[in-house]
């Protein structure tokens, strides 16, 4: 892709069939076209007319790119799967590859995070249009994960859940051993995402059992890891920072939302989903600044604005058409999300030289954030296809709603687009409305075209381009890459994902903890999908409930608080006489989470399910990093667990269900 650098030369390139040279003619128009802003101001409509025409150039631009890279996509998408992907050679069956790359960089392994990304495009692609080849390939990824959950890592094992936060395996499904920034604790989140996906299209086409018999046993251990761990620091998405990422947060959220709604759907429960699922929601509100965007990782000690395409994957993949543009679950079209995309973007106006001459308003190259210094930190096509799908999702929503609101948060973002905008609502049919639609549209077919002027030969996409030259750097044809042009492609389409249960979801409870419950974990059998589960659209009524109760009435959630001034490395847990509590033995002791931990209010606590109707004598103990255990003085501390006798707590309140829950406020001693 040498001659990218045309890119600010003043001549006009002539357009070719696929519209790469685009973005080159349009900077320049724009430099021309700049000088007339002045003359327009106070005439709205030339203003508008003038975008229109830019629009509709652009327009056919991007369509015919769409038309080319669409089966480009597909087809390098699927060659990075195994067994038969033409560049995953030597791949298990169903494992998706970061990249064919095996040296600078070497991505020959399979991600938990990149592969659900990419699976749950892939699930979206088969709901929407049948096909034989996609399904064998999804069946074939729940088969490799059910395999890899119990595959134990340097991040630990399936028994007490830690291996599932192992952020990368070999390709034939082995543990990697090196080291690693982990764990990562966004991949049994969005996996568990991919794989309900497909579980409700199963029970949509009446293969319900298939859906409870096969799927879910994978789907509950990672609903189980991401209600034990949400809460805990971990390795953020790009690898490099240990803290609380927005974007794990919000999967999080997503998935145990998800996951509780499937659950009633199958005739199960997912009890620890629906306890923690409100609190998580409020821990998402946390990462927000009053500056007007999120900061994407807290608690990390690492000195950066926060300005991250994680928050924007995340307004993306957690979209639900649903509930509008709520803010609280950061809608793609809500005034946060805005504001946030707004804040973002303009990180990386002065950053890239690439960049430089683009007026403020008109898309840009991105990346990860703007301080990044991986291969000296470069624009990504990733990033530059969510923010165009962003932008494709709201508009979805604004048509489907007929309606745009603009608030005093949004009102930056939008006014970059159209300076003489108010804050208002604008109803569909009103010229503003019109406007603001082709406006964005244009805004976002522009993030599309940047990255397809930078696309490699034959419309290959790497994982990034670079700052400074605009050709293709690090990883080659990146899996993710694909499957980000091609859900981008499919909103700007209109077609769009079915929700996940959303408006289930969208409600922070009056008072908010960190609330985690440890759970147990099974390795699922080998899963053994029928043959000739094809569509069955008469099946397709099935109501999609939301829990609102318990099933097992039996057993009493527990939330053991405990105050406990620790050394740094020491974790508190507790043990006692119940196998729920590991029978006296140490070794099977359940931590508590110590997320709420301040030096004036030392809290460790856990949330655990407990048989009712027993009387259970424990005790917390303090293991330091080096094993040693330190037993708190007697006598035992003795409790009653009883559903009838279950004081009220918030844990369950939320779904105004009767789900026995007790707590106990302990202090060292
Ligand atoms: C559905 O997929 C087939 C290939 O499997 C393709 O030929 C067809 O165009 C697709 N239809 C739609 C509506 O996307
Ligand atoms: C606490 O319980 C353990 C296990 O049953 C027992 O061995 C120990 O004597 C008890 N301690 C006291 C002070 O009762």
């Amino acid at each position: 892709m040498a001659g990218l650098v045309v890119q600010f030369q003043d001549h006009l390139p002539s357009l070719n069939a696929s519209g790469l040279t685009l973005p080159a003619m349009l900077s320049s128009l724009l430099v021309l076209g700049s000088c007339a802003v002045q003359a327009v101001v106070g005439r709205p409509d030339t203003a508008a007319l003038r975008v229109k025409r830019e629009g509709a150039i652009l327009k056919r631009s991007v369509d015919s790119f769409v038309q080319s890279e669409t089966p480009i996509a597909w087809s390098k998408l699927l060659c990075n799967i195994g067994p038969s992907g033409c560049a995953a050679s030597g791949a298990a069956a169903g494992v998706v590859i970061a990249s064919p790359s095996k040296s600078s960089p070497d991505y020959w392994y399979t991600w938990t995070r990149d592969a659900s990304l990419v699976m749950t495009g892939i699930v979206d692609a088969f709901a929407h249009n049948y096909s034989s080849t996609l399904q064998t390939t999804i069946q074939n990824f729940v088969i490799s994960q059910a395999k890899l959950q119990g595959v134990s890592n340097p991040s630990g094992g399936l028994s007490n859940g830690a291996g599932l936060g192992e952020p990368k395996f070999m390709v034939d499904l082995t543990k990697f051993s090196g080291e690693w920034g982990r764990p990562q604790r966004d991949g049994p989140p969005l996996r568990a995402i991919a794989l309900i996906r497909y579980a409700r299209w199963l029970v949509d086409n009446g293969y319900k059992s298939t859906a409870k018999d096969v799927v879910w046993p994978v789907i509950k251990n990672d609903l189980t890891y991401t209600a034990q761990y949400w809460g805990e620091t971990g390795f953020d998405l790009w690898e490099e920072v240990p803290g609380n990422s927005f974007f794990t947060v919000a999967a999080s959220h997503r998935a145990l939302v998800e996951g509780a709604s499937l659950a009633a759907q199958l005739g199960t429960e997912c009890r620890a989903c629906i306890t923690t699922a409100p609190h998580v929601l409020c821990y998402q509100q946390t990462f927000w600044n009053n500056g007007g965007y999120i900061v994407s990782n807290l608690n990390t000690g690492a000195s950066r604005s926060g300005k991250d395409v994680n928050s924007v994957l995340t307004s993306i993949h957690t979209f639900d058409p649903a509930v509008g543009c709520d803010a609280t679950t950061f809608q793609p079209c809500s005034d946060k999300a805005l504001s946030n995309l707004k804040a973002y973007v303009d990180t990386f106006r002065s950053t890239y030289a690439i960049n430089s001459g683009i007026p403020a308003g008109k898309a840009v190259a991105v990346g990860r954030y703007s301080e990044d210094i991986y291969y000296n930190g470069n624009p990504w096509y990733l990033a530059n296809f969510a923010v165009a799908e962003q932008l494709y999702d709201a508009i979805y929503v604004w048509k489907k709603e007929a309606s745009i609101t603009v608030t005093s948060l949004s009102l930056g973002f939008f006014k970059e687009l159209i300076p003489s905008i108010a804050t208002g609502t604008y109803a569909s049919g009103s010229s503003t409305f019109q406007s603001i639609i082709d406006a964005v549209s244009a805004y976002a077919d522009g993030f599309i075209d940047v990255a397809a002027s930078h696309a490699g030969s034959g419309g290959s996409l790497a994982e990034q381009y670079d700052r400074n030259t605009g050709n293709p750097a690090s990883a080659a044809d990146l899996t993710w890459s694909y499957a980000s042009f091609l859900s981008a492609a499919d909103r700007r389409a209109g077609i769009v994902p079915a929700g996940w249960s959303a408006e289930n979801g969208k409600t922070l409870p009056s008072t908010c903890n960190r609330a985690q419950v440890a759970g147990t974990y099974t390795q699922a059998p080998t899963p053994v999908f029928p043959a000739n589960q094809t569509p069955n659209p008469a099946a397709s009524t099935a109501p999609k409930p939301f829990p609102t109760g318990c099933l097992n009435a039996a057993e009493v959630y527990v939330t053991f608080n405990e105050k406990a001034t620790t050394a740094w490395g020491q974790t508190v847990k507790v043990v006692g006489s119940t196998a729920e509590l590991g029978s006296w033995n140490v070794a099977n002791a359940v931590p508590l989470s110590a997320v709420a931990y301040t030096s004036g209010n030392p809290l460790w606590s856990i949330t655990l399910p407990i048989k009712a109707g027993q009387t259970v004598s424990y005790k917390y103990v303090k293991v330091g990093a080096d094993g040693s255990v330190q037993w708190e003085s007697d006598p035992n501390r003795s409790l009653t667990v009883s559903a009838a006798a279950a004081t009220t707590t918030d844990v369950c309140n939320q779904t105004g269900g009767a789900c026995a829950a007790q707590k106990v406020d302990d202090t060292w001693r």
